[in-house]
């Protein structure tokens, strides 16, 4: 993370390997990346990983990306009815300081920079042709 009061920010980083199954067993998928926990007011947590096909089983080594050259963000915070706007207001901050560093894009699609998180989500929303994962 670059840019205003990222250095501010403690984050710890944890190397990621998660494995499941696809619903008709007919491959293995591989989930490859970063988690980042950390605390902004709430508790955010941030992973960046790729998805791998696993065409042999168990052959973690020889995984296929599923969406070559793309990553996956995804930003996450625990909520319950009770902190749910705190909880959104700092996610939306979050999300305000992020979008600008990620380059967008679908599945055969590039939806390219965003000055804004509500602009990111139009833009990965728009109906873009893109395969659904
Ligand atoms: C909001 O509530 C959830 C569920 O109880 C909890 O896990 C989370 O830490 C709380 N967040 C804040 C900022 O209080």
């Amino acid at each position: 993370m670059r840019g205003a009061g990222a250095d501010q920010i403690s984050v710890l980083v944890r190397t990621m390997l998660e494995s499941k199954a696809s619903k008709n067993l007919d491959h293995e998928l591989l989930r490859v990346g970063f988690a980042f926990h950390f605390h902004r007011g709430v508790q955010i947590t941030v992973t960046v990983s790729s998805i791998n096909k696993m065409l042999k089983l168990h052959a973690t080594d020889e995984a296929v990306p599923v969406t070559p050259g793309m990553q996956l963000v995804e930003v996450t915070a625990p909520a319950s009815s009770e902190n749910y706007t705190e909880v959104v207001a700092a996610m939306s901050s979050f999300c305000e300081h992020l979008a600008p560093l990620l380059h967008l894009s679908k599945p055969g699609i590039s939806t390219g920079v965003v000055p804004t998180a509500a602009a990111a989500a139009a833009s990965l929303m728009s109906d873009g042709g893109g395969t659904t994962l």
